[in-house]
């Protein structure tokens, strides 16, 4: 991926933003999810009166693009913060860490976080989920 790419993912992920639906905690994440067919897919936060059912952005994302018919994935751009304001880097809960895992090669899948600075840190998913369990794991 080229920088012009990851900004492209990082601007799509912050116009998610103002799609979330946090009214408990009142914390915005969007994400924004490139398939290797070169397709950006959105996802934001969706909360529930229940809690349980609600959704982080990034499940958002990886539902909203395998429910079109994509499942391969190059990387995921992660922006959040309380009201909608990014303030520190936003990385994916352990929930989404395994979904990612499902869908995606842990040594290649990227995932970019960009804090209110605009700096960037970028992790692969092994480096965020080691000694993943995936579909892999159930052939042995
Ligand atoms: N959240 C995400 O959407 N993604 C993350 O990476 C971290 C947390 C959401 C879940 C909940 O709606 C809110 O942020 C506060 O935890």
């Amino acid at each position: 991926m080229n920088d012009s790419q990851k900004e492209a993912l990082l601007k799509k992920a912050k116009e998610m933003l103002a799609f979330s639906y946090t009214p408990y905690s009142h914390f915005n994440v969007g994400a924004a999810l490139l398939s290797k067919s070169g397709k950006i897919f959105g996802g934001c936060n969706i909360e529930n009166a229940a809690y349980g059912p609600s959704n982080c952005a990034e499940r958002t994302a990886f539902f909203n693009a395998v429910s079109s018919g994509e499942k391969s994935f190059e990387a995921i751009a992660v922006v959040g913060g309380p009201d909608g304001q990014i303030k520190d880097f936003c990385p994916p809960c352990g929930v989404c860490r395994q979904v990612m895992m499902e869908f995606c090669k842990p040594k290649e899948f990227l995932i970019l976080l960009q804090n209110d600075q605009g700096q960037i840190k970028e992790f692969t998913l092994e480096e965020i989920l080691p000694l993943g369990f995936g579909p892999a794991d159930l052939e042995k």
